[in-house]
């Protein structure tokens, strides 16, 4: 899948290498090309269920591993702008991109956390869900608007942090992305909220819209050792889905619902905490399974 997806802007950067230094046999490519970008969507029309929990401490996980990563915080609640200490400033998010105005390179904002930018969200960002449902290809915006960023190959990963509902953004954002990773509560009910993601994106992709988004994994959140339901909920997507679900499992802990109200990561926060430990170990997969590694 990369390397379909990336073979327009590597050639355009070899050719220009290759004018550079007149011969080709000049030329290494592997100091010359991008980094291939994987996006990675978090969606699910269910709030509250541990997307933007997992958006902020995977992409933190996987920049401690050095792999340069990008999250966007495509929700107007801004959860994961302030989770990372960032400030919400006006102008600041994909809003203006999205309508044509400015570009989303130029949105991204540098956070305390070595290798991990982030672009941010605002409030104005609820207005596009009306605004982009009145304009042309409306699906297919954000894909454009991210394109530079992944033609820039400044980021190895890129992870979309979705509003709790399948509106336009989050549709957009799974036109955009290659992979969707479903964060899904343990919890009475989970098998059908997975049930009705799956087949809006299958109604997506029927459409026409992004065909090669692939469902990257699912992430078994808010685990609670204390409860049968939670080991039954998690047994049953296994059963269901045994390639997609991640092993790591990430529990239900104090620590990580306190992190966000400090604008920290769990790693600034409690960095041996259980849940740190857990998204240490989700990343590990999420490096093996999509080849992340660096130089990769
Ligand atoms: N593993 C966990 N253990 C304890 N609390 C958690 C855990 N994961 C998330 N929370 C808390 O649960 C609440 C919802 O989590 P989060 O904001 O990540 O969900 P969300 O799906 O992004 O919500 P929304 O749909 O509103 O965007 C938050 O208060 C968060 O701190
Ligand atoms: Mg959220």
């Amino acid at each position: 899948m990369e390397a379909s997806t990336f073979t327009g802007p590597c050639s355009v950067m070899v050719l220009r290498a290759c004018a550079c230094t007149g011969r080709a046999g000049d030329v290494n490519p592997k100091a010359i090309l991008p980094m291939p970008t994987t996006i990675f969507t978090i969606a699910n029309q269910k709030g509250g269920v541990g997307k933007t929990t997992t958006a902020v401490n995977l992409a933190a996980a996987l920049a401690d591993k050095k792999i340069h990563t990008l999250l966007i915080d495509l929700d107007p609640q801004a959860n994961a702008t302030s989770a990372l200490g960032v400030e919400k400033q006006e102008g600041r998010s994909l809003y203006g991109p999205l309508r044509g105005e400015g570009g989303a390179l130029d949105m991204v904002t540098p956070t305390s956390v070595e290798h991990l930018a982030i672009i941010p969200s605002e409030e104005d960002l609820a207005a596009v869900e009306i605004e982009l449902a009145q304009g042309e290809n409306y699906l297919a915006r954000l894909r454009g608007v991210l394109e530079p960023l992944r033609v820039s190959g400044g980021y190895r990963a890129v992870i979309i942090d979705c509003p709790p509902s399948l509106g336009m953004l989050s549709m957009n954002s799974l036109a955009a992305a290659d992979f969707l990773l479903i964060a899904l509560q343990c919890e009475y009910m989970a098998l059908e909220g997975l049930g009705q993601i799956l087949r809006n994106v299958d109604r997506l992709k029927g459409a026409g819209v992004n065909p090669a988004l692939e469902l990257g994994g699912v992430v078994m959140t808010m685990f609670d050792v204390r409860t049968s339901l939670s080991r039954q909920v998690v047994e049953e997507v296994r059963k269901h889905l045994p390639e997609k679900i991640f092993n790591s499992v990430i529990p239900r802990t104090v620590r990580l619902s306190e992190a966000p109200s400090f604008g920290k990561t769990i790693f600034a926060y409690d960095p041996l905490s259980p849940g740190a430990t857990a998204y240490r170990n989700l990343a590990k997969e999420v490096i093996a399974r999509f080849g992340l590694g660096v130089g990769k």
